[in-house]
């Protein structure tokens, strides 16, 4: 475990971070999730739970796999010897195949969006056109889930091949190139008549609208694109420097994070509100709202292949990290080699994809909690697991580590003052259980 290399670079450490947390989750689950849960109020949360739950909840998963030198299937037992804490990392793996069951869907969808834009199947459509053809694709059994089962594959090729570094490499290219496109798009979202009430809802708070469900929804979303909760961030941590500054790096990639959703949320605000629509759609906002905001652009086909392109392969570093959780867990739990890993992972996953997938056609009225399979797969993971993992990860850091261990390993290389790290620790102590049990209670009406 000791000769994993280490990351030579500051830049190579945020780089892979920053390609597993900007993701679908900050281009397509953000502006859909500020879209149902009224706004402005929920962007405030949002930020608040990043900020304040967040980040130090980023630098503990960090800090466990740097001190372990190991990824979070044996990490637990490493820094305790009660085998009882191994449940944080069954939880993460748990979490991971649900989200990827849901995710691979998405993905699909961006994909033949993508073979669309090749054909050049937008140009001249208008917004109703457009929603009414994805709905058409939705609602078809057949269609989606072709494309699902080509991410599917696209996923084994490169975690089968070992190509994840270079995947990597590409997308320290290709996602600085998505960032200049989203500006470019918010740039011209901007100019468009609806642009005022668009800003108005994201940036404004109505704030009789924070509930303990848009609480719970900031608070799994702020996980969800993070990639907090799973224990990937223990892998990434293992491959740290000794002294790597562990607040430094966990603020940078999440500054990015917010960054990527915010301008996701510029753009589409302003084009659903000057095409006079909804902005509580739900899972489909993106993908009829960029293609009809391209239409208004110059050079439609060109956009929109790039865009496209640029989605998917941030899908794709996203669906590397959910899978590597599972498969290095595999891999040593079973002592099978790394090729029947994947393939009993994705095997697992094209199940959950499928039944997700049909949730909009042949499925769509087999409902879990009344929602169905796909908005429950959503929902139990992001919402439930991601929360619970940080819940039973705070409690873990805050009380079974020695707090001058923690302390030394928070501010190592800092400049800043000690008592920045020691809210930080209190934060995990104390402010994290108290504040996300909180949230969970208020969701069994405990509290109404
Ligand atoms: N953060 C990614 C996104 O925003 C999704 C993701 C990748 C994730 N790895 C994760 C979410 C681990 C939770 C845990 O799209």
């Amino acid at each position: 475990m000791n000769d994993r290399a280490l990351f030579a670079t500051k830049i190579g450490v945020i780089a892979s971070t920053v390609g597993s947390a900007v993701g679908l989750g900050n281009l397509w689950r953000f502006p859909y999730v500020v879209g149902t849960n009224g706004g402005g109020a929920f962007l405030l949360t949002y930020l608040f739970c990043i900020l304040l739950l967040g980040l130090p909840l980023m630098m503990s998963e960090f800090m466990v796999g740097r001190k372990g030198r190991c990824n979070a299937s044996v990490a637990f037992s490493s820094l305790s010897s009660d085998k009882r804490w191994n449940v944080i990392g069954y939880l993460g793996i748990a979490a991971s195949i649900i989200i990827l069951g849901y995710y691979m869907v998405v993905s699909g969808w961006v994909v033949d969006y993508l073979y669309q834009s090749i054909g050049n199947d937008f140009v001249g459509k208008t917004g109703e056109e457009i929603k009414g053809d994805f709905v058409d694709f939705q609602s078809n059994p057949f269609k989606p889930l072709m494309w699902v089962a080509a991410f599917l594959v696209a996923n084994y090729i490169i975690l089968v091949r070992g190509v994840t570094k270079g995947i990597e490499k590409a997308s320290n290219i290709l996602m600085p190139l998505l960032f200049i496109i989203l500006i470019v798009f918010s740039v011209y979202a901007l100019t468009m008549p609806g642009a005022k009430k668009g800003l108005e809802f994201i940036f404004k708070p109505d704030f009789s609208m924070i509930t303990g469900k848009v609480f719970l929804a900031a608070l799994g979303q702020a996980f969800f694109s993070l990639s907090i909760g799973i224990g990937i961030l223990i892998t990434f941590g293992s491959y740290f420097k000794n002294n790597s500054n562990l607040l430094a790096t966990s603020f940078t990639v999440a500054m990015l994070d917010i960054v990527v959703a915010l301008l996701a949320g510029v753009i589409i605000f302003p084009v659903i509100f000057s095409f006079g629509d909804a902005p509580t759609q739900g899972p489909e906002l993106i993908f009829v709202t960029i293609p009809s905001l391209m239409q208004h652009m110059g050079f439609p086909h060109f956009w929109s292949i790039l865009f496209f392109t640029l989605v998917a392969v941030a899908a794709l570093t996203s669906t590397i990290s959910l899978c590597e959780v599972a498969i290095s867990f595999i891999n040593e739990k079973f002592s099978l080699n790394r090729k029947q890993a994947t393939r009993i992972l994705l095997s697992l996953v094209a199940i959950l994809a499928t039944l997700s997938s049909l949730s909009f056609s042949t499925l769509s009225e087999f409902k879990m909690f009344d929602m169905t399979f796909f908005s429950f797969s959503d929902y139990i993971s992001a919402n439930i697991l991601l929360p619970l993992g940080g819940l039973l990860l705070s409690i873990f850091i805050g009380w079974r580590v020695d707090k001058n261990l923690l302390l030394h390993e928070f501010s190592l290389n800092s400049k800043l003052p000690k008592g920045l790290f020691k809210g930080i620790i209190f934060v995990i102590k104390y402010l994290a259980p108290i504040l996300i049990s909180l949230i969970f209670l208020s969701q069994l009406g405990i509290f109404n």
